[in-house]
């Protein structure tokens, strides 16, 4: 296979740059929770690495469990429409939950997601994500913890993808012309 980073236009985020904003949100995650029992909620896939590195970097005990969501319907992705393709393992009833994200696009899939939650009976539903494109949402989701807010490009790596692949990426980056064509 071909060296990845071949296919890089611009490095949006560096691995350096990213570790210090884990920190910074783990930091404030494990003070606004002091003494409860928080469950992190990782978004199948593109949340993997957030997740493995936020957990790492949080210091109270946190327990994590994972879910799979897809939009409904072929090509229009972020109908707001989402299906289950993976449920959690954990009963939400009187549980603080911390959703984590990689990015938030439209938000529509968040929105659903924290609507399901909540409904399950949880005492807090919450969202943390690295990535917001604030010109692209088009909900009023509140989203407790950001990393970054970015423009509107596309964007890959650390667990973002494009077809699948470049999520083993260790930075975030923008991706060159010759990969589209
Ligand atoms: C991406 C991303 C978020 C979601 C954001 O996931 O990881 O989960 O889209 O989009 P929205 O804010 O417009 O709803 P995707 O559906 O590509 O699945 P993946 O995580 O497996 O890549
Ligand atoms: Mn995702
Ligand atoms: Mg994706």
């Amino acid at each position: 296979a071909n060296d990845v980073k071949d296919d890089i236009k611009h490095v949006l985020f560096s691995k350096e740059e990213i570790d210090a904003k884990i920190t910074e949100l783990a930091n404030r995650i494990d003070e606004d929770y002091k003494g409860k029992d928080v469950l992190l909620v990782g978004v199948l896939k593109g949340a993997i690495m957030v997740m493995a590195d936020l957990s790492r970097a949080l210091k109270s005990h946190y327990t994590m469990d994972w879910m799979a969501v897809s939009s409904y319907g072929s090509g229009t992705k972020s109908s707001g429409v989402v299906r289950i393709l993976k449920d959690l393992d954990t009963d939400l009833t009187g549980r603080d939950v911390l959703i984590v994200e990689d990015i938030i696009d439209s938000g529509l899939t968040l929105q659903w997601l924290q609507g399901n939650l909540k409904s399950r009976g949880a005492a807090s539903v919450e969202i943390c994500t690295l990535l917001r494109k604030p010109k692209s949402v088009k909900t009023d989701v509140e989203v407790k913890y950001v990393g970054w807010d970015i423009e509107p490009e596309f964007v890959v790596g650390y667990g973002l993808d494009f077809a699948e692949r470049y999520r083993n990426l260790d930075c975030i980056a923008t991706l060159a012309p010759h990969v589209y064509s």
